[in-house]
């Protein structure tokens, strides 16, 4: 259930620990259940948060993430803005890319993420650090 938490408000959850992207994971599957995703899309999206949060902590020196409920008068979603102010993403193109990681990892999160959303927008520079915002709509 969904107790305790108000979809009329964006929820917010600091990320500065493991323990804090499994918050995020438990909210985003909150919110996603009660905008009525179906299960299969409840765990991209859960999937995406997890990996796109996890950057935050890692590469981006923790931040926070912001879900919200979204409509655009046809279908009602999920939307989730992950911040940090580390420092940014220079190569975009090279980020993307399947495989790439300048951490040991797969190299696959963020390219990943994109491909499990429906919508999939970042905003990075050095100065500002890193904003991406993800949508995933009810079918
Ligand atoms: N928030 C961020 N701030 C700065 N750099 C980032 C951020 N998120 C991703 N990156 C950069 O983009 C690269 C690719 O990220 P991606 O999540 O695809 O792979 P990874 O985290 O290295 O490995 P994986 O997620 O598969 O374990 C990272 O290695 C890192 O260099
Ligand atoms: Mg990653």
């Amino acid at each position: 259930m969904t107790a305790g938490i108000d979809l009329g408000q964006p929820q917010a959850q600091s990320v500065r620990s493991d323990e804090d992207v499994v918050r995020v994971r438990q909210l985003v599957r909150a919110v996603a259940v009660a905008s009525k995703l179906s299960l299969v899309d409840q765990t991209k999206v859960v999937t995406a948060a997890s990996e796109l949060a996890r950057n935050t902590l890692v590469y981006g020196g923790g931040g926070s993430v912001e879900v919200t409920v979204v409509d655009n008068g046809r279908r009602n979603g999920v939307q989730i803005v992950f911040a940090d102010s580390g420092p940014g993403i220079a190569d975009l193109d090279l980020a993307m890319t399947d495989g790439y990681t300048s951490g040991g990892g797969l190299g696959l999160g963020l390219s990943g993420s994109r491909r499990l959303v429906d919508e999939f927008q970042i905003e990075t520079s050095a100065e500002t650090g890193t904003r991406i915002t993800v949508t995933k709509w009810s079918r």
